[in-house]
């Protein structure tokens, strides 16, 4: 056991969507212990552009760094998408994104494949450009949705009207008989039982949560930072109001956590290389 075995996985993401990432990493690795924060605050981060987008992961790594962390996962499309690559080299700890694993996966499982993401991310063509690296002979169609984060943190999942939003959203792809859906915003596996409602059972649909777990999990074991003795609880930080996203992450933990408010500070970026990285 070395020192950096019980250390915590930090985890990032706007708000509520990085719960479906925290899930999968219970799930497949029990005995981590996590570090949560939503930077409910700035939320969404979908309309965002990529110089903002940059300053917060920064800032959010930072202070990561500052906790101890022992790796970081972006629970977040839109800032694996926009900041991963800048990021990765500036911080001494693994950093792992959503983009890559979610496309590999999309392709082993389709030939049609539908993205659906934030404005920020399907501008970025991150999702395409990953996907036709891997394979140029697939098809790729993303479409932006704007309203679904707000409906997801408004907690607005069963309205009619987030139903009658999801088909418009969804139309497009289903026109081109597409047979692989990615969840291309970490919010939407939260949708999933509307969209489910709304989507064929041909289409497959492509959780990327899924797996960076398994990419994590491979990566701790590969550099000897799996924990072998018993986590800690939680920790839950979030930037705006700890009631409110406590009480809206309760449906989806099965309790209301505890969640601490926490401030990030910019003035660290001043020890950051910033020009090395393309604002
Ligand atoms: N859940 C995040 C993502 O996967 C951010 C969504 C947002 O804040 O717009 O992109």
């Amino acid at each position: 056991m070395n020192e950096f075995q019980e250390k915590r996985i930090g985890v990032f993401d706007s708000g509520v969507g990085g719960l479906t990432v925290l899930k999968e990493l219970e799930r497949q690795l029990p005995r981590e212990s996590i570090l949560y924060f939503g930077d409910t605050a700035r939320l969404p981060y979908g309309k965002r552009s990529k110089a903002e987008i940059l300053q917060f992961v920064l800032e959010i790594l930072t202070w990561m760094a500052g906790e101890g962390v022992k790796m970081v996962v972006m629970a977040c499309n839109t800032s694996s998408a926009l900041a991963l690559d800048e990021v990765r080299a500036l911080f001494d700890f693994p950093i792992l994104g959503l983009i890559l694993p979610g496309a590999r996966a999309a392709v082993r499982q389709g030939r049609r494949i539908g993205a659906i993401a934030t404005p920020a991310t399907v501008a970025s063509n991150a999702y395409r450009q990953a996907i036709l690296e891997i394979d140029a002979d697939v098809r790729v169609w993303q479409v932006s949705c704007p309203e679904f984060v707000p409906l997801i943190e408004e907690n607005r999942i069963y309205h009619p009207y987030t139903r009658q939003v999801a088909m418009d959203y969804l139309q497009p792809l289903l026109d081109r008989q597409i047979d692989t859906l990615i969840y291309g915003c970490t919010h939407y596996p939260h949708l999933a039982p509307v969209l489910k409602t709304i989507l064929p059972s041909r289409v497959c649909l492509v959780n990327p949560a899924y797996y960076v777990a398994k990419a994590a999990l491979r990566e701790l074991k590969l550099l000897g930072l799996d924990n072998t003795r018993e986590k800690h609880p939680t920790r839950f930080c979030v930037s705006g109001d700890p009631q409110r996203f406590s009480q809206l992450s309760r449906q989806w933990l099965q309790e209301a956590p505890n969640v601490e408010k926490v401030y990030l500070s910019s003035a660290r970026l001043a020890s950051m290389p910033l020009n090395s990285v393309d604002l």
